[in-house]
């Protein structure tokens, strides 16, 4: 299995008292499946994709990626499964405003490989995601749209067995949200996991799976993943 999620619970602790951001959460993800993952604010959404990613820890549970436990790894070590196998597309604005567009997009391969050939897989990318033009530019002259499919690219760079995308649509109008997430489908189709986290249901006709997460509580709403 390329993505298990085991029992997950976060909690957090606020004035003194502590919450359940996550409780129990369990889903798996296999290569070439779309699956999305929809809740309103405050749902856990962001909680569950830094801890797949190994950014958090969590309270109880287990994250297994190809069958590795990430509890019991150094931070280097999960820094290394990150890197290589895991393109996290993080909530809001990430670029890196002094980089230009291919600069952030070559970023993370550079922390991973010799970086001479780097260049010309960033800028096919970058084509492929329909922003040559705009290859050399610096975020701030970009749309939204436009950077959103600067940061899809930079999640790829590395080629990755799975896309974690926390709400990669949310500033985007209709027709943008529509390229983007038909852009994660193309993704998934050749051969990476995608798992979206949205607060719209705008992905079910995309996905393979669909979950809601409600009060850090996960339950299957579209497939036939869960036996609930
Ligand atoms: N570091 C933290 N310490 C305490 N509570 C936190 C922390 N991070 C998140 N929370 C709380 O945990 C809950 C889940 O937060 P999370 O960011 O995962 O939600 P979300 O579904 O991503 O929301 P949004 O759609 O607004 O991004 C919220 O109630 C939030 O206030
Ligand atoms: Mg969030």
């Amino acid at each position: 299995m390329l993505l298990k999620v085991s029992d997950l619970t976060k909690e957090y602790k606020r004035g003194g008292k502590s919450f359940a951001a996550l409780n129990n959460v369990n889903f798996t993800a296999k290569t070439g499946e779309f699956i999305s993952i929809v809740g309103c604010s405050g749902s856990g959404k962001s909680t569950l994709l830094s801890i797949i990613a190994g950014l958090q820890t969590p309270t109880d549970g287990e994250v297994f990626i190809e069958s590795q436990p990430l509890s019991g790894l150094t931070d280097k070590e999960i820094s290394l499964i990150r890197s290589t196998k895991i393109g996290y597309i993080p909530q809001g604005q990430s670029l890196l405003s002094n980089l230009t567009v291919i600069d952030n997009v070559c970023l993370p391969y550079v922390f991973t490989h010799n970086a001479d050939d780097v260049k010309k897989r960033a800028s096919d990318l970058i084509m492929q995601l329909g922003i040559g033009e705009l290859s050399n530019c610096y975020p701030n002259s970009l749309s939204g749209g436009e950077r959103r499919r600067a940061v899809i690219a930079r999640a790829l760079i590395n080629s990755p067995k799975i896309i974690l995308a926390d709400e990669p649509t949310s500033d985007l109008d209709r027709k943008n949200t529509k390229e983007v997430i038909e852009i994660f489908k193309k993704i998934a189709v050749q051969g990476t996991a995608v798992i979206m986290v949205t607060h719209e249901n705008d992905t079910q006709s995309y996905s393979d799976f669909v979950y809601e997460l409600s009060e850090g509580t996960l339950r299957e709403v579209f497939g036939n993943k869960l036996k609930l």
